[in-house]
């Protein structure tokens, strides 16, 4: 492994019940997310032709994408360093995970595997702004290590890039690569009344904490990749400076200021 933590992906190293592993995820998240996910994914998952299948090689799947938007996937073992990450991130690089959960895991997992990480992340990388934002994210994570504001930051990619929800004129639909990998939540996110959906806001978010270990309690609602995009432009040192001396806000917690969003 080199610093940057890429290895290759060992494609012939999968045996045949990995591969039966990701076609039977796939199928599952392919039959329910037609109506629930939003086009731009859909369109993704089928410009890049993301296999049914079986495991996608990196490599193919490269080529296709530099062509769209510039971005590379790189095979990495698993979670590697933030500053390792963001850097990739910034050089147009998506770290994927080689291994795949096996199949006692079809329903939870508490790292990610290629099937989160490509099947979830991968196919909205073809949309340009959602590109772009992804690029901005890493050059924004190695000036927030710098700043000590990386927790106020691990936020925001956790309320958009994992479980980000989009409004569109055809209803909400999900955009967030921890939703639209796994069953339960993208049953739950959309249908259940538990929840609550709230308009995007920046200031909002970097002060929301959240949970790693059950369904979340709260989403935020995007009108548009472009203007999260937007949104994110600005210099965020002052906006760190004014969130910093506010209260995180618990999960699941409403504030007054929150926009409820109906549909
Ligand atoms: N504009 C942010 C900054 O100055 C960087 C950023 C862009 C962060 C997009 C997240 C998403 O830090
Ligand atoms: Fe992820």
């Amino acid at each position: 492994m080199e610093s940057d933590s890429v290895i290759d992906q060992a494609y012939d190293s999968y045996t045949d019940e990995d591969h039966a592993v990701w076609q039977a995820l796939y199928n599952r998240q392919t039959a329910l997310l037609p109506g629930r996910v939003c086009p731009e994914f859909l369109a993704g998952l089928k410009t890049l032709a993301i296999a049914e299948d079986g495991i996608p090689e990196f490599s193919r799947l490269s080529d296709a994408l530099e062509q769209l938007t510039g971005w590379r996937i790189v095979a990495v073992p698993g979670l590697i360093q933030d500053e390792i990450f963001f850097a990739h991130l910034a050089a147009r690089r998506f770290p994927v995970t080689n291994w795949i959960r096996k199949r006692e895991s079809m329903d939870y997992l508490q790292e990610p595997d290629v099937f989160h990480d490509l099947f979830g992340h991968v196919p909205l990388l073809t949309n340009p702004f959602f590109a772009d934002y992804m690029a901005a994210y890493g050059r924004g994570g190695l000036k927030a290590m710098g700043l000590g504001t990386l927790d106020m930051l691990a936020r925001l990619y956790w309320y958009t890039v994992e479980f980000g929800l989009i409004a569109t004129p055809v209803g909400l639909r999900i955009y967030g690569a921890g939703i639209a990998s796994s069953k339960g939540e993208s049953l739950y996110c959309l249908d259940d009344p538990a929840p609550h959906r709230i308009h995007f806001d920046l200031k909002r978010i970097l002060r929301s904490r959240y949970r790693i270990d059950d369904f979340q309690e709260t989403y935020f609602v995007i009108d548009s990749f472009d203007s999260l995009v937007a949104a994110t432009l600005p210099d965020f040192a002052p906006i760190y400076d004014a969130v910093r001396d506010l209260d995180e806000i618990p999960a699941g917690t409403l504030i007054p200021e929150d926009k409820p969003f109906d549909r």
